[in-house]
């Protein structure tokens, strides 16, 4: 069978996640795909930078061109986040065709329907699994298993960075300046870490798990938001005398008025199952009206647990191409719902 050639679009921490699964469980891989996947080409900014890994230097290349003018290339895995040029080479990949592989919310939360919309256009697979809450399998649940609900609410914790810090800081005591460089240190945070301290990167994924669970097209602009950054040890320490702990939760909520959609700081009693989720845990409630109350459970950023994700939509983009099974990430309905404002 012939290889399905993919292309990394970075090789940070979620790109070396990708090229140490996909190298490391190739047989595997290539079993359950039904034919081998291999890495052709990987575009980064610094070509002589040391990586930390076993790489056939020849792999690298600094020019997107080399990537999307190569006709075997027929995936596109883009980890290298930001707008642009990240949009502009994930819209340029499905309009030709490729399958495009993302983790980036901040890309999605914003131009999801362009995207979508592109995807359809073409027949291009668009998989996105590892933009929301690292390696918990989230999206494929919502969009498929719990299809048949009518979702009423999700909430969780779904930053990774500010539950490390929060966890940090309750348990052991640590300043928060020096554990966010901890995070920094581990791949958990964002390159620029105030969309994790500040709820603006938990706020796009709400905004990605809000459309999705409530058919709706929520975006950044509609959730409240407020982060972590004037939690300080004082509040953390009356909060334990309360027998509260101090979580970021993301909730959003069908109301009469419209999708309820916020983030911020919330003190949760400490017998709540969510006030045991520690260090880069993430966990998300989903009350759907069937199925009642689900929980999703697992690590919420680092390099293998999103490369986890990102190569699980690898082999479905590969098994799109080779079995012409559909993709079905690729087609999202929304219709337009009104949002109810926030107040506290
Ligand atoms: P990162 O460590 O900063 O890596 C980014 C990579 O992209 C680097 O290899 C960089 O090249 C390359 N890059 C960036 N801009 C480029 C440009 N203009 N041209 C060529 N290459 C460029 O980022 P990351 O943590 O892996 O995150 C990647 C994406 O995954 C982001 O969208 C992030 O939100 C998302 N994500 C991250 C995590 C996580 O745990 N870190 C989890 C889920 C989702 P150089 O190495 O040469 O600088
Ligand atoms: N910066 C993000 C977090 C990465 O800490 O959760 C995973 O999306």
């Amino acid at each position: 069978m012939q290889p399905v050639k993919v292309a990394l679009l970075g090789l940070g921490t979620v790109g070396r996640g990708v090229y140490r699964i996909l190298t490391g469980n190739a047989a595997n891989i290539a079993q359950r795909v039904g034919a081998p996947v291999e890495i052709s080409r990987i575009l980064v900014r610094d070509l002589t930078r040391d990586r930390g890994i076993q790489l056939d230097p020849s792999l690298l290349t600094d020019s997107y061109q080399d990537i999307i003018d190569d006709p075997e290339i027929n995936v596109i895995v883009e980890v290298m986040g930001g707008i642009h040029p990240a949009l502009d080479y994930v819209m340029d990949a499905l309009k030709r065709g490729k399958s495009v592989v993302t983790a980036n919310k901040d890309m999605i939360a914003l131009h999801g329907k362009e995207l979508f919309a592109a995807a359809g256009a073409s027949g291009a697979g668009f998989f996105f699994e590892g933009s929301v809450a690292g390696g918990i399998p989230i999206i494929r649940p919502l969009k498929q298993c719990l299809a048949a609900n009518r979702i009423q609410e999700i909430m969780g914790i779904i930053n990774g960075t500010t539950n490390y810090m929060l966890s940090k800081m309750t348990l052991e005591g640590m300043d928060f300046d020096q554990v966010l460089r901890e995070a920094q240190a581990r791949g958990y945070a964002e390159a620029d870490p105030t969309s994790d301290v500040e709820g603006l990167d938990a706020a796009r994924k709400l905004a990605i798990l809000a459309s999705i669970a409530f058919n709706s097209r929520i975006t950044l602009n509609d959730v409240y938001v407020e982060g972590i950054s004037k939690i300080t040890a004082r509040d953390i320490a009356y909060a334990r005398e309360l027998n509260y702990v101090i979580k970021l939760l993301a909730i959003a909520k069908e109301t009469p008025e419209g999708v309820e959609v916020r983030v911020h700081p919330t003190m949760i009693p400490q017998y709540h199952p969510l006030a045991s989720v520690n260090d880069v845990f993430n966990a998300i409630f989903i009350r759907g009206d069937a199925v009642g109350d689900v929980m999703f459970y697992g690590r919420g950023a680092g390099e293998l647990p999103t490369g986890s994700a990102v190569v699980a939509d690898i082999m479905d983009a590969a098994r799109h191409i080779v079995h012409r099974v559909p993709a079905f990430m690729g087609c999202t309905c929304y219709e337009e719902k009104p949002v109810k404002p926030v107040a506290l």
